[in-house]
């Protein structure tokens, strides 16, 4: 059934736009910061990000803090439609507003949508879980689905080569002791991994992992202190090592018209300081030619 929203009361799309906020608390987000806040006026509900929240010092360009976003995004967008609301988003609808990311406006009433509902009992059920993976492979009949999954967000789910995940390994490392050696760093991390229950954000220790050998390593939260859980019997055997949240579709023109871009998470250039869009294209690291030189572009294709 369709029916228009204005023939609903607003009381109703206003309750189905809270319900999607508060589904969207369960979104992974970088240190579980969920840096972002909703705003409902009648049938819209805007999403914008929250730079109190954002990781001065891990994230200083505020790309984790977006795609975080994005990920509250895609679980309001689910809960929607699961719950029988078709809703059109417009992303960066306001240049002058930047943090301003996206606004929802519910369009009216449809059938529940079979999949998002199957996807809306995931995310309650989802958990970041850190312990390390056993030695079942996981087939490539799932990758492939999950690639598709990833895609149909304009992500490129990128899985790393197996014979390249020991570079890998010594490249996360390196880059763990360039974080364990930065003050600043250990502070921030600090804060968000001690803070008060009520909050319900941060990485409690209680959900830290005690460290052990792992093909490459993860992050340790807690240096120096105690983590709750044990890493388990597992060594990662199993696991496939993936990466990079990165653009799947083109062509990106937020990009070429010097917007910040909601895709590939990137900052272009002031307009004033780009190269020609001919010297743009030529230097675009991606498949899609989207980019200046800001972009590091998609992952190479394995
Ligand atoms: C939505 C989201 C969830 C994340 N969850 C975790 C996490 O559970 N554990 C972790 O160590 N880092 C987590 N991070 C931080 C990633 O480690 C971070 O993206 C990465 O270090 C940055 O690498 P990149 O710039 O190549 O993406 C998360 C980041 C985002 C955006």
């Amino acid at each position: 059934m369709n029916a228009s929203v204005h023939l609903l009361p607003h009381s109703e799309a206003r309750a189905a736009l809270e319900a999607a906020a508060r589904a969207s608390l369960r979104a992974p987000s970088v240190f579980n910061t969920q840096p972002w806040a909703w705003r409902i006026s009648g049938q819209v509900m805007e999403l914008s990000a929250d730079p109190a929240r954002r990781l001065a010092v891990t994230d200083a360009t505020g790309r984790l803090m977006r795609i975080s976003c994005g990920a509250a995004l895609h679980h309001a967008r689910v809960a929607l439609a699961a719950a029988g609301w078709s809703a059109g988003v417009e992303r960066m609808p306001d240049a002058r507003r930047p943090d301003l990311l996206a606004r929802i406006r519910v369009t009216g009433l449809a059938e529940p949508d079979m999949a998002a509902i199957r996807l809306a009992e995931a995310i309650i059920r989802r958990r970041t879980d850190r312990r390390a993976y056993g030695d079942r492979r996981i087939p490539p009949k799932t990758f492939a689905r999950l690639a598709e999954l990833a895609e149909a967000e304009g992500v490129r789910l990128h899985l790393v080569p197996e014979e390249r995940v020991p570079e890998l390994a010594v490249a996360v490392d390196e880059a763990a002791d360039v974080e364990y050696f930065n003050p600043a760093f250990r502070s921030e991390l600090s804060r968000w991994t001690h803070r008060p229950a009520w909050t319900g954000d941060g990485v409690p220790p209680s959900t830290v992992v005690q460290p052990t050998m792992r093909r490459v390593p993860a992050r340790n939260f807690l240096p120096g202190g105690t983590a709750g859980l044990a890493a388990g019997s597992g060594g990662d055997e199993g696991a496939r090592t993936s990466s990079s949240p990165a653009p799947a579709i083109s062509p990106c023109t937020c990009c070429a018209a010097g917007r910040r871009c909601p895709r590939c998470c990137c900052t272009p250039p002031p307009r004033a300081s780009r190269p020609p869009r001919s010297a743009r294209r030529s230097r675009c690291p991606g498949r899609t030619g989207c980019c200046a030189a800001s972009c590091r572009g998609p992952a190479t294709p394995t």
